[in-house]
């Protein structure tokens, strides 16, 4: 009994025994489960997650709250004055043992996640002041290595020397199906049709913009997820990171 329940340990703590400690960039389009995935890899392993998507959605937060979009445009008067007074973070729950967002000291978890954030997100994301930021801030948070951080250019801006880089993709409507339930579940109200659109809009701006537009990473590898199981991809996963970490 003794030698099941050791066999089991060993197999289920298989990820921490990985001997250097690296960086893991999970890029990929909107609504793909990133999230989900490198949360997972990164519990496994005991690294730090951060999620970038949440830190422009913050920002984002942050310039409704002081009026600087208006009629669906931001307005460019005092912009690198309230970017520099926006404080981005993440701080640690002990209850989920996740790291939250905050804004201003202010925890904004479930603010970001709106469909109201949503829809001005690529706007704000595409602003180079913003992005310049944001990639200061996350190259300090990924200096000591340990880290999975998921987001756009990851793999191709901010990490361009990561030792693994995931570039994740699946079916839009999938996504939409997916994305659709996640925000039904939490009373927002919300339509497939819409959700669908707002995935394929983001999709295009991301790839479009003219800064740090998403794209796959010459050395990433691509994860098409459409029909895989969260435990699927790590099973996937987990050779990659065997061979990448020795
Ligand atoms: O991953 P997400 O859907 O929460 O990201 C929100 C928006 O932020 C999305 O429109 C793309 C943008 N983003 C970005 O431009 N660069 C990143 N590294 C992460 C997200």
């Amino acid at each position: 009994m003794f030698s099941i329940i050791l066999a089991f340990i060993i197999l289920n703590h298989k990820l921490y025994q990985v001997s250097k400690k690296i960086v893991i960039a999970v890029d990929g389009f909107s609504s793909c489960g990133k999230s989900s995935f490198a949360k997972l890899i990164a519990k496994r392993l005991g690294y730090l997650y951060i999620d970038s998507g949440a830190m422009y959605r913050a920002v984002t937060l942050g310039f409704i709250q002081n009026g600087l979009i208006e009629d669906g445009v931001v307005k460019k008067n005092d912009l690198l004055e309230n970017i520099k007074k926006m404080d981005v973070g993440f701080s640690f729950n002990p209850n989920s043992k996740l790291h939250e967002t905050t804004l201003n000291g202010v925890v904004v978890e479930e603010h970001i996640r709106t469909i109201g954030v949503a829809s001005f997100v690529s706007i704000v994301a595409a602003i180079p002041e913003v992005r310049e930021r944001m990639v200061e801030l996350q190259r300090k948070l990924g200096v000591d290595k340990g880290i999975v951080m998921d987001g756009r250019d990851i793999g191709t801006v901010v990490f361009p020397n990561a030792e693994l880089k995931l570039f994740m993709t699946a079916d839009p409507k999938i996504r939409a199906e997916r994305r659709l339930k996640e925000l039904l579940e939490k009373g927002q109200p919300v339509n497939f049709e819409e959700i669908l659109a707002n995935i394929e809009e983001r999709d295009h701006l991301d790839q479009t913009r003219d800064v740090s537009p998403l794209r796959k990473a010459d050395d990433a590898v691509i994860l098409d997820n459409s029909y895989m199981t969260l435990d699927e991809q790590m099973v996937w996963v987990e050779k990659l990171i065997e061979e990448r970490a020795k």
